[in-house]
């Protein structure tokens, strides 16, 4: 069996929604601090829906892969199920990732999650969790 599965490559050589949202509603940085990759998401809202999303990954091949897939999950979804994703959800819409490779998934939930507490802490009357 291939170490990543066609969807980890497709999202790797083909990343969804990279670059920057300049007048984001929402902005969220993580970083791993054991591998030293950096994952930025920006977040556009609009009437308690992601409206635009976009990201910045400095970091591996299944961080890239994983920043691009999250950002397809919460795209025109409402602020709750974004605030809902998961790594596992990001995995496995990924068809896998290989078990020491989880991490990056868990980096795209981190940063997702960072950007709407950016957001909310901006926006205290859109409610928060
Ligand atoms: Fe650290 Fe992939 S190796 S995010």
């Amino acid at each position: 069996m291939a170490l990543y599965s066609e969807k980890v490559m497709d999202h790797f050589r083909n990343p969804r929604n990279v670059g920057v949202i300049e007048d984001a509603d929402g902005v969220g940085e993580v970083g791993n601090a054991k591998c030293g990759d950096i994952m930025k998401i920006y977040l556009k809202i609009e009437d308690g829906i992601i409206a635009d999303v976009k990201f910045e990954t400095f970091g591996c091949a299944s961080a890239i892969a994983s920043s691009s897939m999250a950002t397809e999950l919460i795209k025109g979804k409402p602020l709750s199920e974004a605030t809902e994703l998961t790594n596992k959800a990001v995995a496995e819409a990924l068809d896998g990732l290989p078990a020491h490779k989880l991490h990056c998934s868990v980096l795209a939930e981190e940063a997702i999650q960072a950007a709407l507490e950016d957001y909310y802490a901006k926006h205290p009357e859109a409610g928060g969790k």
